[in-house]
Protein backbone atom coordinates (compact mmCIF):
# COMPACT_ATOMS: atom_id res chain seq x y z
CA UNK A 1 0.00 0.00 0.00
CA UNK A 2 3.02 2.14 0.51
CA UNK A 3 4.28 2.10 -2.93
CA UNK A 4 0.86 2.53 -4.22
CA UNK A 5 0.60 5.96 -1.97
CA UNK A 6 3.88 6.90 -4.26
CA UNK A 7 5.65 8.80 -1.08
CA UNK A 8 2.58 10.15 0.05
CA UNK A 9 1.26 9.81 3.54
CA UNK A 10 -2.53 9.13 2.13
CA UNK A 11 -4.67 8.39 -1.09
CA UNK A 12 -6.43 11.64 -1.27
CA UNK A 13 -3.25 13.91 -0.89
CA UNK A 14 -1.60 11.94 -3.75
CA UNK A 15 -4.84 12.32 -5.95
CA UNK A 16 -5.00 15.96 -5.36
CA UNK A 17 -1.46 16.17 -6.46
CA UNK A 18 -1.69 13.99 -8.83
CA UNK A 19 -4.06 16.77 -11.16
CA UNK A 20 -2.17 17.95 -12.93
CA UNK A 21 -1.52 15.30 -14.62
CA UNK A 22 -5.00 13.66 -14.65
CA UNK A 23 -6.18 17.21 -16.45
CA UNK A 24 -3.49 16.25 -18.89
CA UNK A 25 -4.97 13.42 -19.38
CA UNK A 26 -8.36 14.16 -19.68
CA UNK A 27 -8.32 16.10 -22.57
CA UNK A 28 -5.27 14.52 -23.98
CA UNK A 29 -6.51 13.36 -28.02
CA UNK A 30 -9.42 15.42 -27.34
CA UNK A 31 -8.30 19.37 -26.89
CA UNK A 32 -5.98 20.47 -29.84
CA UNK A 33 -4.40 23.35 -29.51
CA UNK A 34 -2.64 23.14 -33.01
CA UNK A 35 -6.28 22.15 -34.89
CA UNK A 36 -8.18 24.23 -32.08
CA UNK A 37 -10.57 21.63 -32.33
CA UNK A 38 -12.47 19.53 -29.47
CA UNK A 39 -13.07 15.66 -30.17
CA UNK A 40 -15.01 13.64 -28.10
CA UNK A 41 -14.72 10.40 -30.02
CA UNK A 42 -17.42 8.77 -27.66
CA UNK A 43 -20.57 11.04 -28.38
CA UNK A 44 -19.37 12.08 -32.10
CA UNK A 45 -22.50 10.66 -33.38
CA UNK A 46 -25.14 12.20 -30.75
CA UNK A 47 -23.60 16.03 -31.17
CA UNK A 48 -26.29 16.30 -33.70
CA UNK A 49 -28.80 15.35 -31.33
CA UNK A 50 -27.14 17.50 -28.00
CA UNK A 51 -26.95 20.34 -30.76
CA UNK A 52 -30.69 20.18 -30.99
CA UNK A 53 -31.73 19.52 -27.90
CA UNK A 54 -33.94 20.90 -26.05
CA UNK A 55 -33.52 20.50 -22.68
CA UNK A 56 -30.38 18.15 -21.08
CA UNK A 57 -30.76 16.60 -18.03
CA UNK A 58 -27.77 15.75 -15.85
CA UNK A 59 -28.08 13.08 -12.69
CA UNK A 60 -25.75 11.81 -9.86
CA UNK A 61 -25.03 11.49 -7.01
CA UNK A 62 -22.36 12.95 -4.28
CA UNK A 63 -19.50 14.74 -5.79
CA UNK A 64 -20.62 14.14 -9.28
CA UNK A 65 -24.15 15.79 -8.59
CA UNK A 66 -21.82 18.64 -7.74
CA UNK A 67 -19.70 18.21 -10.77
CA UNK A 68 -23.32 18.33 -12.80
CA UNK A 69 -24.01 21.80 -11.32
CA UNK A 70 -21.12 23.34 -12.78
CA UNK A 71 -22.09 21.56 -15.88
CA UNK A 72 -25.06 23.59 -16.09
CA UNK A 73 -24.02 26.41 -16.36
CA UNK A 74 -21.38 25.38 -18.87
CA UNK A 75 -24.15 24.28 -20.94
CA UNK A 76 -26.17 27.15 -20.54
CA UNK A 77 -23.49 29.87 -21.10
CA UNK A 78 -22.21 27.99 -23.77
CA UNK A 79 -24.56 25.92 -25.98
CA UNK A 80 -27.81 27.91 -24.51
CA UNK A 81 -29.49 24.93 -23.38
CA UNK A 82 -31.85 24.57 -20.51
CA UNK A 83 -29.89 22.22 -17.99
CA UNK A 84 -31.91 20.51 -15.31
CA UNK A 85 -29.33 18.95 -12.44
CA UNK A 86 -30.98 15.64 -10.46
CA UNK A 87 -30.25 14.03 -7.48
CA UNK A 88 -30.68 10.59 -9.05
CA UNK A 89 -32.42 9.32 -5.79
CA UNK A 90 -34.63 11.84 -6.34
CA UNK A 91 -34.98 11.46 -10.09
CA UNK A 92 -35.92 8.18 -9.60
CA UNK A 93 -38.65 8.00 -7.16
CA UNK A 94 -40.48 10.93 -7.76
CA UNK A 95 -42.61 9.92 -11.29
CA UNK A 96 -39.89 12.66 -13.37
CA UNK A 97 -41.41 14.16 -16.78
CA UNK A 98 -38.88 12.76 -19.16
CA UNK A 99 -39.40 13.59 -22.83
CA UNK A 100 -38.17 11.22 -25.82
CA UNK A 101 -35.74 14.30 -27.07
CA UNK A 102 -34.04 14.33 -23.93
CA UNK A 103 -30.75 14.21 -23.55
CA UNK A 104 -29.92 12.70 -20.00
CA UNK A 105 -25.98 12.94 -19.35
CA UNK A 106 -25.56 10.63 -15.85
CA UNK A 107 -22.37 11.73 -13.61
CA UNK A 108 -20.06 8.84 -11.78
CA UNK A 109 -16.47 8.16 -10.66
CA UNK A 110 -17.38 4.71 -10.30
CA UNK A 111 -19.96 3.82 -12.37
CA UNK A 112 -21.92 1.94 -9.95
CA UNK A 113 -23.74 4.01 -8.22
CA UNK A 114 -27.23 1.97 -7.87
CA UNK A 115 -29.13 5.16 -7.54
CA UNK A 116 -27.75 6.67 -10.54
CA UNK A 117 -27.86 3.21 -12.42
CA UNK A 118 -31.69 3.32 -11.90
CA UNK A 119 -31.98 6.47 -12.91
CA UNK A 120 -30.66 5.85 -16.17
CA UNK A 121 -33.02 2.89 -16.48
CA UNK A 122 -35.91 4.82 -16.52
CA UNK A 123 -35.08 7.60 -18.25
CA UNK A 124 -33.98 4.96 -21.17
CA UNK A 125 -37.79 3.45 -20.63
CA UNK A 126 -39.15 6.77 -21.24
CA UNK A 127 -36.98 7.21 -25.13
CA UNK A 128 -34.59 9.43 -23.80
CA UNK A 129 -30.80 9.96 -25.13
CA UNK A 130 -28.97 8.83 -22.07
CA UNK A 131 -25.15 9.45 -21.87
CA UNK A 132 -22.15 8.63 -19.93
CA UNK A 133 -19.50 10.75 -17.65
CA UNK A 134 -17.70 8.02 -15.64
CA UNK A 135 -14.18 7.14 -14.38
CA UNK A 136 -14.17 3.13 -14.33
CA UNK A 137 -13.84 2.26 -17.76
CA UNK A 138 -16.15 -1.50 -18.62
CA UNK A 139 -18.08 -0.49 -15.09
CA UNK A 140 -22.20 -0.84 -15.02
CA UNK A 141 -23.12 2.71 -16.23
CA UNK A 142 -20.77 2.78 -19.40
CA UNK A 143 -22.61 -0.56 -20.40
CA UNK A 144 -25.95 0.82 -19.97
CA UNK A 145 -25.82 4.47 -21.55
CA UNK A 146 -26.00 4.70 -25.36
CA UNK A 147 -22.58 7.03 -25.61
CA UNK A 148 -20.10 8.43 -23.47
CA UNK A 149 -16.78 10.11 -22.12
CA UNK A 150 -14.52 8.42 -20.11
CA UNK A 151 -12.71 10.88 -17.44
CA UNK A 152 -9.46 9.01 -17.18
CA UNK A 153 -8.46 10.54 -14.14
CA UNK A 154 -6.85 6.87 -13.09
CA UNK A 155 -7.81 4.66 -10.39
CA UNK A 156 -9.28 6.75 -7.24
CA UNK A 157 -8.70 5.42 -4.25
CA UNK A 158 -9.53 7.98 -1.49
CA UNK A 159 -13.12 7.61 -0.47
CA UNK A 160 -13.58 12.07 -0.83
CA UNK A 161 -13.49 12.46 -4.81
CA UNK A 162 -10.80 14.49 -5.75
CA UNK A 163 -8.97 14.31 -9.60
CA UNK A 164 -12.22 13.00 -10.52
CA UNK A 165 -14.51 15.93 -9.72
CA UNK A 166 -11.90 17.87 -12.00
CA UNK A 167 -12.23 15.58 -14.42
CA UNK A 168 -16.07 15.42 -14.45
CA UNK A 169 -15.50 18.88 -14.87
CA UNK A 170 -12.67 18.84 -17.61
CA UNK A 171 -15.28 16.66 -19.78
CA UNK A 172 -18.38 18.69 -18.87
CA UNK A 173 -16.68 21.70 -19.88
CA UNK A 174 -15.71 19.97 -23.27
CA UNK A 175 -18.69 18.76 -24.17
CA UNK A 176 -20.67 22.47 -23.50
CA UNK A 177 -17.96 24.21 -26.04
CA UNK A 178 -18.04 21.82 -28.41
CA UNK A 179 -22.13 21.56 -28.49
CA UNK A 180 -21.88 25.78 -28.25
CA UNK A 181 -19.58 25.86 -31.00
CA UNK A 182 -21.50 23.64 -33.45
CA UNK A 183 -24.50 25.07 -32.42
CA UNK A 184 -23.34 28.24 -32.92
CA UNK A 185 -23.73 30.26 -29.76
CA UNK A 186 -20.15 29.75 -28.79
CA UNK A 187 -18.36 32.51 -30.62
CA UNK A 188 -15.11 31.02 -32.54
CA UNK A 189 -12.63 33.51 -30.74
CA UNK A 190 -13.79 32.61 -27.58
CA UNK A 191 -14.02 29.09 -28.59
CA UNK A 192 -10.50 29.16 -29.56
CA UNK A 193 -9.63 31.06 -26.12
CA UNK A 194 -10.93 28.38 -24.13
CA UNK A 195 -8.74 25.43 -25.99
CA UNK A 196 -5.52 27.69 -25.53
CA UNK A 197 -5.91 28.20 -22.13
CA UNK A 198 -6.74 24.76 -21.46
CA UNK A 199 -3.68 23.18 -22.28
CA UNK A 200 -2.36 26.05 -19.24
CA UNK A 201 -4.62 23.99 -16.96
CA UNK A 202 -1.88 21.47 -15.59
CA UNK A 203 0.87 23.99 -14.85
CA UNK A 204 -1.43 26.50 -13.33
CA UNK A 205 -2.65 23.30 -10.94
CA UNK A 206 0.99 23.02 -10.28
CA UNK A 207 1.34 26.40 -9.11
CA UNK A 208 -1.52 26.02 -6.81
CA UNK A 209 -0.13 23.11 -5.16
CA UNK A 210 3.02 24.78 -4.71
CA UNK A 211 1.34 26.63 -1.98
CA UNK A 212 0.79 23.39 0.31
CA UNK A 213 2.66 23.92 2.92
CA UNK A 214 1.16 27.10 3.59
CA UNK A 215 -2.05 25.76 2.97
CA UNK A 216 -1.38 23.54 5.74
CA UNK A 217 -0.67 26.07 8.01
CA UNK A 218 -3.69 28.18 7.62
CA UNK A 219 -5.64 24.67 8.27
CA UNK A 220 -4.32 24.78 11.64
CA UNK A 221 -6.31 27.45 12.71
CA UNK A 222 -9.40 25.34 12.32
CA UNK A 223 -9.04 22.14 13.67
CA UNK A 224 -11.43 23.01 16.81
CA UNK A 225 -14.20 24.47 14.42
CA UNK A 226 -17.57 23.20 14.72
CA UNK A 227 -18.72 24.76 11.62
CA UNK A 228 -17.65 26.08 8.43
CA UNK A 229 -19.13 27.91 5.46
CA UNK A 230 -18.40 27.74 1.92
CA UNK A 231 -19.45 30.80 -0.23
CA UNK A 232 -19.21 31.43 -4.03
CA UNK A 233 -21.42 32.41 -7.00
CA UNK A 234 -21.95 31.72 -10.60
CA UNK A 235 -19.58 28.99 -11.21
CA UNK A 236 -17.99 29.10 -7.96
CA UNK A 237 -21.07 28.08 -6.70
CA UNK A 238 -21.14 24.75 -7.15
CA UNK A 239 -17.71 24.83 -6.01
CA UNK A 240 -19.00 26.41 -2.77
CA UNK A 241 -21.18 23.25 -2.29
CA UNK A 242 -18.12 20.78 -3.30
CA UNK A 243 -15.18 22.62 -0.85
CA UNK A 244 -18.26 22.30 2.46
CA UNK A 245 -18.56 18.23 1.58
CA UNK A 246 -14.79 17.60 1.19
CA UNK A 247 -14.71 19.22 4.71
CA UNK A 248 -17.42 17.29 6.39
CA UNK A 249 -16.99 13.98 4.71
CA UNK A 250 -13.51 13.57 6.45
CA UNK A 251 -12.85 16.18 9.14
CA UNK A 252 -16.89 15.58 10.54
CA UNK A 253 -17.12 19.14 10.93
CA UNK A 254 -20.06 20.54 10.29
CA UNK A 255 -20.19 22.90 6.53
CA UNK A 256 -22.14 23.91 4.39
CA UNK A 257 -21.86 25.46 0.80
CA UNK A 258 -24.06 28.68 -0.12
CA UNK A 259 -24.26 30.96 -3.39
CA UNK A 260 -23.09 34.19 -1.63
CA UNK A 261 -26.27 36.27 -2.09
CA UNK A 262 -28.54 33.67 -0.41
CA UNK A 263 -25.71 34.15 3.01
CA UNK A 264 -28.19 37.40 3.92
CA UNK A 265 -31.56 34.25 3.59
CA UNK A 266 -30.34 31.99 6.91
CA UNK A 267 -26.32 31.29 7.36
CA UNK A 268 -25.98 34.98 7.93
CA UNK A 269 -27.41 34.51 11.68
CA UNK A 270 -24.86 32.02 12.34
CA UNK A 271 -21.74 34.22 11.92
CA UNK A 272 -19.49 35.53 14.78
CA UNK A 273 -15.70 35.22 15.49
CA UNK A 274 -15.94 31.13 15.76
CA UNK A 275 -17.10 30.52 11.77
CA UNK A 276 -14.69 30.37 9.24
CA UNK A 277 -15.95 31.49 5.70
CA UNK A 278 -14.31 30.11 3.25
CA UNK A 279 -15.39 32.37 -0.08
CA UNK A 280 -14.35 31.24 -3.37
CA UNK A 281 -13.64 35.35 -4.91
CA UNK A 282 -11.81 35.21 -8.05
CA UNK A 283 -11.93 37.72 -10.51
CA UNK A 284 -15.15 37.46 -12.74
CA UNK A 285 -18.06 39.29 -13.23
CA UNK A 286 -19.38 38.97 -10.12
CA UNK A 287 -16.49 40.32 -8.14
CA UNK A 288 -18.02 43.36 -7.02
CA UNK A 289 -20.85 41.33 -5.57
CA UNK A 290 -18.51 39.07 -4.10
CA UNK A 291 -16.31 41.82 -2.57
CA UNK A 292 -19.62 43.04 -0.53
CA UNK A 293 -20.15 39.50 0.81
CA UNK A 294 -17.21 39.16 2.45
CA UNK A 295 -17.68 42.94 3.89
CA UNK A 296 -20.94 41.03 5.45
CA UNK A 297 -18.99 38.76 6.91
CA UNK A 298 -16.29 40.81 8.35
CA UNK A 299 -19.10 42.92 9.64
CA UNK A 300 -20.31 40.14 12.19
CA UNK A 301 -16.85 39.10 12.77
CA UNK A 302 -16.72 36.05 10.85
CA UNK A 303 -12.92 34.83 9.92
CA UNK A 304 -13.06 34.84 5.74
CA UNK A 305 -10.55 32.64 3.72
CA UNK A 306 -10.52 33.50 0.53
CA UNK A 307 -9.18 32.16 -3.00
CA UNK A 308 -8.52 34.91 -4.94
CA UNK A 309 -6.73 36.15 -8.21
CA UNK A 310 -2.87 36.51 -8.03
CA UNK A 311 -2.23 40.24 -7.41
CA UNK A 312 -6.11 40.73 -5.53
CA UNK A 313 -5.22 43.54 -2.85
CA UNK A 314 -8.33 44.71 -2.64
CA UNK A 315 -9.81 41.60 -0.87
CA UNK A 316 -6.45 40.68 0.48
CA UNK A 317 -7.12 43.96 2.27
CA UNK A 318 -9.87 42.61 4.04
CA UNK A 319 -10.30 39.18 4.66
CA UNK A 320 -8.50 37.17 7.02
CA UNK A 321 -5.92 35.21 5.08
CA UNK A 322 -6.32 34.55 0.90
CA UNK A 323 -4.49 32.21 -0.78
CA UNK A 324 -3.79 33.21 -4.76
CA UNK A 325 -4.44 31.35 -7.73
CA UNK A 326 -2.93 32.14 -11.01
CA UNK A 327 -5.93 33.79 -13.71
CA UNK A 328 -7.84 31.95 -15.79
CA UNK A 329 -11.33 32.53 -17.90
CA UNK A 330 -14.04 32.06 -15.62
CA UNK A 331 -15.62 29.29 -17.20
CA UNK A 332 -12.61 26.86 -16.07
CA UNK A 333 -12.40 28.80 -12.46
CA UNK A 334 -13.77 25.93 -10.72
CA UNK A 335 -10.69 23.26 -11.62
CA UNK A 336 -8.36 25.33 -10.01
CA UNK A 337 -10.75 26.99 -7.28
CA UNK A 338 -11.79 23.85 -5.92
CA UNK A 339 -7.66 22.84 -5.41
CA UNK A 340 -7.30 24.92 -2.32
CA UNK A 341 -10.47 23.75 -0.94
CA UNK A 342 -9.20 19.72 -1.28
CA UNK A 343 -6.23 20.43 0.48
CA UNK A 344 -7.26 23.00 3.37
CA UNK A 345 -10.14 19.81 3.99
CA UNK A 346 -6.86 17.31 3.90
CA UNK A 347 -5.06 18.91 6.04
CA UNK A 348 -7.67 20.13 8.84
CA UNK A 349 -8.67 16.15 8.69
CA UNK A 350 -5.69 15.00 9.03
CA UNK A 351 -4.43 17.51 11.83
CA UNK A 352 -7.31 16.43 13.40
CA UNK A 353 -6.47 13.14 13.27
CA UNK A 354 -9.31 11.55 11.03
CA UNK A 355 -8.89 8.49 8.59
CA UNK A 356 -8.78 10.54 6.11
CA UNK A 357 -8.86 8.07 3.13
CA UNK A 358 -11.94 6.05 4.58
CA UNK A 359 -13.82 8.52 6.76
CA UNK A 360 -16.57 6.91 8.84
CA UNK A 361 -19.52 5.99 7.20
CA UNK A 362 -18.93 6.55 3.74
CA UNK A 363 -18.14 3.92 0.97
CA UNK A 364 -16.23 4.66 -2.16
CA UNK A 365 -18.81 3.12 -4.28
CA UNK A 366 -22.45 2.95 -3.47
CA UNK A 367 -24.26 -0.11 -4.37
CA UNK A 368 -27.22 0.06 -2.84
CA UNK A 369 -30.24 2.20 -2.39
C1 LIG B 1 -20.09 8.18 -2.66
C2 LIG B 1 -18.65 8.64 -2.65
C3 LIG B 1 -18.54 10.04 -3.24
C4 LIG B 1 -19.16 10.08 -4.62
C5 LIG B 1 -20.59 9.54 -4.62
C6 LIG B 1 -21.09 9.31 -6.03
O1 LIG B 1 -20.82 8.97 -1.77
O2 LIG B 1 -18.15 8.62 -1.35
O3 LIG B 1 -17.18 10.42 -3.33
O4 LIG B 1 -19.16 11.39 -5.11
O5 LIG B 1 -20.67 8.29 -3.96
O6 LIG B 1 -20.32 8.28 -6.61
P1 LIG B 1 -20.08 8.09 -8.12
O7 LIG B 1 -19.15 6.92 -8.23
O8 LIG B 1 -21.41 7.82 -8.76
O9 LIG B 1 -19.48 9.34 -8.66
Amino acid sequence: EQIEKGGYEHFMLKEIFEQTSSIHDTIRGRVSPQNKEVFLGGINDVIPKLVNARRILIIGCGTSWHAGMVGEYLFEEFARIPVEVEYASEFRYRNPVIFEDDIVLAISQSGETADTLAAIKLAKEAGATVLGICNVVGSSIPRETDAGVYTHAGPEIGVASTKAFTAQVTVLTMMAMLVGYRKGTLEKEEYHKLIEEFSHLPEKIAKILEKDQDIKELSKRYIESTNALYLGRGFLFPVALEGALKLKEISYIHAEGYPAAEMKHGPIALIDEHMPVFVAATKDKSYEKIVSNIQEVKARKGHVIAIVTEGDTVIADMADYVIEIPETLEALAPLLTVVPFQLISYYIAVLRGCNVDQPRNLAKSVTVE
